[in-house]
């Protein structure tokens, strides 16, 4: 049984608990993180610590915790359920005034609500999917209007994952005006000759912290990156695809809509950038 965190108390998994009126439970109203564990350390950890920081803001909901005080926690999360790989979920959410009102609580009367726990994935750097690739469909994007803010809001993306499971493949990446936005929990690039393709930063899409150091290291290794919307006929006409997240790391994508992606195989540039990522991030994990 997993240990995990609520509200300042370390607990066995199902002794865990938070209230009915919990606005997390009640409204959506929360926000989260996941950050991947290697080697039993903490991949990009100021990252996400800095995103947290800024969807908090976005909302207006308060910190419940310190940065120290956050890093302790995945460290003892990490160490008391012995994760060597896998993940480390975190939640915040405006809490619980002991109703339902459409209107924030008082934070100073209700304060947030914290929660964290591991999820064990042995296999996460060195997978089979890696070395096969995945399959997409496209949907449209029917997620509300402020993707950049991490939010709980995962009932589309859900759905998304559902009619990707319809179709028979691994995900979907979703479409609106024609473009697409990014993978219903991950954001999707493309590759022609050495160039790499995604979408450019706004409302639209989460910035991923994947994508900042994948996008880091590309230009390092000299690769031209255009940060730009594409469409599913130029991903399909494409070299290469791959999406990018905490959980999957850099996955190559080899067909979209029933087409293979070149000759349907995981691309050199997709593979070399998810061993660099692993790498490199493994050095300075903490
Ligand atoms: N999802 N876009 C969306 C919509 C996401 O939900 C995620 C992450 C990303 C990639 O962000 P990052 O590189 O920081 O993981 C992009 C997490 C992994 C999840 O919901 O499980």
């Amino acid at each position: 049984m997993r240990t995990v965190y609520v509200n300042g108390e370390y607990l066995p998994e199902d002794q865990a608990k938070v209230s009915i009126f919990d606005r997390g439970f009640l409204m959506a109203d929360g926000v989260y993180e996941v950050t991947s564990v290697l080697d039993g350390k903490l991949i990009d950890f100021d990252g996400h610590t800095a995103r947290l920081h800024r969807s908090l803001s976005e909302l207006d909901m308060a910190n419940p915790v310190t940065d120290a005080e956050l890093l302790e926690i995945h460290r003892s999360l990490v160490a008391k359920n012995a994760i060597e790989e896998g993940l480390v979920y975190l939640q915040v959410t405006r809490g619980s005034s002991g109703d339902r009102d459409f209107v924030f609580p008082d934070p100073k009367t209700t304060p947030s609500s914290i929660v964290l726990f591991t999820q064990s994935k042995p296999g996460l750097a060195f997978g089979p999917a890696a070395a096969k690739g995945i399959r997409v469909v496209s949907i449209p994007d029917q997620r509300w209007g402020r993707r950049d803010i991490k939010t709980v809001q995962l009932l589309y993306p859900s759905m998304g994952k559902m009619m990707a499971k319809a179709a028979g493949v691994d995900d979907a990446w979703m479409i609106e005006d024609g473009m697409v936005t990014e993978g219903t929990s991950n954001n999707a690039y493309i590759v022609k000759g050495n160039t790499i393709i995604t979408r450019h930063l706004g409302h639209e899409i989460l910035s991923g912290i994947t994508r900042t150091a994948v996008l880091r290291f590309a230009r390092e290794a000299q690769m031209q990156v255009e940060e730009r919307s594409f469409s599913i006929a130029e991903a399909q006409g494409a070299d290469e695809a791959f999406i990018t997240s905490a959980t999957t790391f850099v996955m190559p994508v080899v067909e979209i809509d029933g087409k293979p992606v070149a000759t349907g195989a995981p691309g050199s540039v997709a593979t070399r950038l998810r061993e660099i990522y692993i790498e490199e991030s493994r050095k300075v994990a903490i």
